[in-house]
């Protein structure tokens, strides 16, 4: 069936400025790592899109490597911006990526220019777009010179394939070095990809100070802990939940009675919130301003729509703060 766009996306979303850059992220931004690869529905994988889009989510995340089998959510992603969003493409943001394995051979992972050119060619061709809004360079290798994977981005930026560059999970001392050498090479560094959530906290130690100086923005990754920031878990294991599949990530043994009690704890507080638990934990992510985007990913339209009602209420009274990091400390 033909998608037709909604008239009202862009009434609720709210867009903040990306660092000190031009670019505006959605507060709400959706990624493919689950739910785009062969495995997957096709149609749940497109309603997921259009649901997003139509809720004002203007930024879609990817990376080489996201599937299964890798490859597979740009191809999907690229097939959808096909049929349903190619009239909208400057309404969009799509960002890849590429640092994981990829492919066999000495040059298929990691930091080294020929694999980061490649592959950005690669994941060009798959989406079937001329350029990526921001391209990442997905973790950081101790193996290559940081002057030699910084110039690789450099490149792609004067080649016109990316417009922005990113760094994720880059930490600070990294990103410290990382930005002295792209400031230098004028190359249009605007964001840090990293995890963060309320189980998750580590960036608060010193990246963040490190990005609000220099004026680099943030998308939080898996902001809801994979879905145990949400109520799903509260009574055992969904069948259809992440947990009960075959991810790598997320299994049983993730979920123990120590999470779970916090999970409790602060699903109380996001009742008395008049939010639900995922709403709560994205609206934590984002309070205060110190964070551009939280990256959700979705298996379910309703699970889009819950997050980014979120918005509705992003602020936190004092007393809720400590409450929320009371039910925290282990
Ligand atoms: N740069 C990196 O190294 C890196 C690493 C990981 C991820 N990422 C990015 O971050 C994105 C998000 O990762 P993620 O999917 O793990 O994030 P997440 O938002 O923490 O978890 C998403 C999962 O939580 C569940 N969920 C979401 N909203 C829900 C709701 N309202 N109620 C109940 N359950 C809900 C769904 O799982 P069910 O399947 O159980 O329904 C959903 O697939 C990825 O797609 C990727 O773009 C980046």
């Amino acid at each position: 069936m033909n998608y037709i766009a909604s008239k009202s996306r862009y009434d609720k979303m709210i867009y903040n400025r990306c660092g000190g850059s031009g670019l505006k992220l959605p507060a709400i931004s959706l990624g493919l790592w689950h739910n785009f690869g062969y495995n997957d529905s096709f149609d749940n994988s497109r309603h997921l899109i259009q649901k997003a889009f139509d809720l004002g989510i203007t930024h879609f995340d990817l990376a080489n490597n996201y599937g299964p089998t890798e490859g597979a959510a740009e191809e999907n992603f690229g097939k959808i911006l096909k049929t349903d969003l190619a009239q909208h493409r400057d309404e969009i943001i799509i960002s890849s990526k590429a640092g994981y394995y990829m492919w066999p051979g000495p040059y298929g992972d990691n930091g080294s220019k020929k694999y980061l050119t490649a592959s950005l060619d690669q994941s060009l061709t798959r989406i079937g777009i001329d350029y990526v809004d921001i391209f990442y360079h997905h973790r950081p290798d101790a193996n290559t010179p940081l002057e030699e994977t910084m110039n690789a981005l450099d490149l792609m930026v004067r080649q016109g394939k990316a417009l922005y560059i990113g760094l994720s999970n880059y930490k600070a001392e990294e990103m410290k070095k990382a930005l002295i050498i792209l400031k230098r090479l004028g190359t249009p560094v605007v964001i840090s990809q990293v995890s963060y959530s309320l189980l998750n906290r580590w960036i608060e130690e010193e990246l963040q100070q490190v990005l609000s100086e220099g004026s680099i923005g943030t998308i939080a990754f898996v902001p809801l802990a994979q879905g145990l920031l949400t109520n799903k878990y509260l009574n055992g294991i969904p069948a259809d939940s992440r947990a009960a599949g075959s991810s790598k990530f997320l299994g049983s043994k993730d979920i123990t009675e120590d999470k779970l009690k916090k999970i409790y704890n602060l699903n109380e507080i996001a009742k008395e919130r008049g939010q639900s638990l995922a709403q709560m934990s994205l609206a934590w992510v984002l309070r205060e301003g110190k964070v551009t985007s939280a990256l959700i990913g979705a298996s379910k339209v309703s699970q889009i729509e819950d997050n980014v009602a979120a918005l509705n209420n992003l602020e936190f009274t004092n007393e809720e703060l400590i409450k929320i990091e009371e039910s925290l400390v282990d």
